[in-house]
């Protein structure tokens, strides 16, 4: 029998959300019912309010989510009832031509519970990114569960379903920073602070932060960058090449999403480096470059999908380099919030005042 929860609803675009009950089915084949416990307010959430993904109102919001297991569905194997899981937005298939040529951290078909949760007159919810956790509990398939240590707090376990874990992820598997290197990152919210934590843990020896927020270089300084420049009020290009002999940072991770930001990131690399893209642009925005300075300097362009995360290989490690001391992920965890306090976090994020609220239940 479906169960009556509380679950964060955008009705409609740039509506305020509100809290409503909501239906959550029993699970299905594959399908597994998680009680949550916390939940990051991220971007994506407050872009899905604002229409900016697309249209498919009523939205259940909050994908960031850490909670317990609490039952599951015929054929489900990998988890079971009492798991502490961390939900993530990437259930790899096992079957798409990226799972088979074993490059499941590409897969194209990813999947999410085939049953849907709905409002109390049927009407049918979509939860954010397939996951849905401002709610008491939600409904996901039970590849979206990664089992993780539950010594650690849910609120920072669940940061790793996504800006955490794009972040530290476009440092590790997508930048490939290896001991030694110099790394820039440019933009240092959430995912740039996330992606100097990675820099860091990869034996990075410069890693230098670059913002337009004196606030922002000062808290990425406290995640282990060991420079910084403000490019308000210098070239950013100039610096990074100052602080690297003349030459340029080997990897440079772009953690804003902008034409402009990203340019940056392509003349502050030495010959051969990398830019990684993990900054989200909008469809609006264009870049235009030199062909030849493309060629020219060799290296990689890439771009960070969560961080090429494969969540059954990174979840529960980088939970445990966490409770071992050797990260620290709490420090993403600006304050914890009730689940009637979406709408004021929301207020607070587009003020650039915190690097994540997290929903506890
Ligand atoms: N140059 C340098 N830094 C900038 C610039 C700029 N021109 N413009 C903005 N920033 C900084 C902001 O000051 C802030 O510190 O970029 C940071 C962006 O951080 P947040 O807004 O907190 O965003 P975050 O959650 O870190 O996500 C960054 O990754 O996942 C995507 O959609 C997300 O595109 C967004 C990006
Ligand atoms: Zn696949
Ligand atoms: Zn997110």
């Amino acid at each position: 029998m479906a169960q009556e929860v509380r679950g964060v609803i955008a009705p409609g675009k740039n509506e305020p959300v509100r809290l409503e009950t909501i239906l959550v089915p029993d699970p299905g084949p594959g399908e597994a019912v998680v009680k949550i416990q916390a939940c990051g307010v991220c971007h994506t959430d407050l872009h899905y309010k604002q229409g900016g993904i697309n249209d498919d109102f009523p939205f259940l919001l909050g994908h960031e989510a850490a909670g317990v297991v609490e039952s599951v569905g015929a054929g489900v194997t990998d988890v079971a009832p009492g798991d502490f899981v961390v939900l993530n937005w990437r259930a790899v298939c096992g079957a798409c031509r990226a799972c088979l040529r074993g490059r499941p951290q590409y897969c194209f078909d990813t999947h999410n519970a085939r049953q849907k949760m709905t409002l109390k007159d049927g009407t049918e919810l979509s939860p954010a990114l397939g996951i849905g956790a401002f709610a008491d509990k939600t409904l996901v398939a039970a590849g979206q569960c990664t089992k993780v240590d539950p010594a650690v707090s849910p609120a920072v376990a669940g940061l790793l379903g996504c800006g955490v874990m794009a972040g530290i992820g476009a440092a590790l598997n997508t930048g490939q920073v290896g001991r030694g290197d110099a790394v820039a990152v440019i933009g240092c919210g959430g995912v740039g602070d996330a992606a100097v934590v990675g820099a860091r843990l990869a034996g990075a020896s410069k890693i230098i932060a670059v913002d337009i927020d004196d606030g922002k270089l000062t808290t990425a300084l406290s995640m282990g960058a060991t420079h910084t420049v403000n490019s308000r009020t210098a070239d950013p290009v100039e610096a990074i090449r100052d602080l690297t002999g003349g030459f340029g940072a080997d990897v440079v991770i772009e953690a804003v999403g902008r034409p402009e930001t990203y340019k940056q990131a392509f003349y502050a690399r030495d010959l051969a480096g990398t830019v990684v893209l993990v900054g989200v642009p909008t469809p609006e925005m264009t870049l235009e470059l030199p062909l030849l300075d493309v060629f020219g300097r060799g290296g990689a362009l890439k771009s960070s999908w969560y961080g090429d995360c494969l969540p059954s290989r990174d979840f529960p490690m980088l939970i445990d380099l966490h409770l071992q001391g050797r990260i620290d992920l709490a420090a993403f965890v600006t304050e914890t919030i009730g689940i009637e306090d979406v709408e004021s976090a929301f207020a607070r994020m587009h003020a650039g005042d915190v690097l994540r609220s997290v929903v506890t239940l």
